[in-house]
């Protein structure tokens, strides 16, 4: 299977233990011993690639109503650290320039989850592939781009094509190899509520890695790893580490 990332991802930066989809995140994840993370990144109404997973700004910000309806340097003025914590308070809505340039700096490797916000699915898929190909130019592991949003992956296919791509699902579809196949796609990254045995054993046998989100349980790891599974992403930080693993390591 060629999966050349790392077996273990922090989910959304920093799973449980930091704000999501912040600086402060992708550096916890780094500190627990994680070489991979996973972030969303969103439009801003001018365009600007953002780390941020919901539509609306008011679970994990101080903001109000929708990313797409604020420009950056007002997102970026956003308290997106307070909600999660009193010692996180202050800490930014960062722009994909700032979390590409800590994960390079810290030697952590990228799942981009291209999550655009509705309605902006291609223009999304575009400006965030556009931007991670220059900023990721020249790195020994490039990020791994995914999306729910199969346009938007067109989209990023598009204008980076030597950029990897993972399919994103909850459920996998029954047709998805023909996507795969059609998307040119590296991975396949699904829900491991869903995962379906027959699923598993088509990507197996077409040499697709298949990495499941998310994944909080060390049985349940133990188990998907076994099976042959590639990678998980987990909010549970603490619980795995990924430093003692012989293959993360
Ligand atoms: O990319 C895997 C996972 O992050 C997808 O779900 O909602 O946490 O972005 P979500
Ligand atoms: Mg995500």
């Amino acid at each position: 299977m060629n999966w050349p990332y790392p077996r273990y991802i922090a989910h959304r930066g920093g799973g449980r233990l930091a704000p999501e989809n912040t600086l402060a995140a992708l550096r916890a994840g780094h500190r627990r011993g994680y070489r991979m993370v996973e972030f969303d990144v969103m439009l801003s109404r001018d365009e600007v690639p953002m780390l941020m997973h919901d539509e609306t700004l008011e679970r994990t910000s101080s903001g109000h109503g929708l990313v797409c309806e604020q420009d950056a340097a007002a997102l970026a003025g956003l308290d997106a650290g307070a909600w999660f914590g009193t010692e996180f308070a202050g800490e930014p809505v960062p722009r994909l320039d700032q979390a590409a340039a800590l994960c390079r700096w810290l030697g952590l490797a990228a799942n981009v989850e291209i999550k655009p916000a509705q309605g902006f699915e291609a223009l999304t898929g575009r400006i965030v592939a556009a931007q991670a190909a220059q900023l990721w130019a020249g790195a020994e592991l490039p990020p791994l781009l995914s999306s729910f949003s199969i346009v938007a992956l067109w989209e990023a296919r598009a204008v980076a094509p030597q950029l990897p791509r993972a399919l994103l699902f909850d459920e996998v579809p029954a047709d998805w190899r023909g996507l795969q196949e059609r998307m040119g796609a590296v991975a396949l990254n699904c829900s491991a509520r869903h995962l379906r045995a027959d699923t598993l054993a088509t990507a197996r046998a077409a040499g697709i890695p298949v990495a499941c989100w998310t994944v909080n349980d060390v049985a349940l790891a133990g188990q998907l790893f076994a099976a042959g599974v590639s990678a998980l992403f987990t909010d549970a930080l603490d619980v795995f580490d990924p430093a003692a693993d012989r293959r993360d390591a």
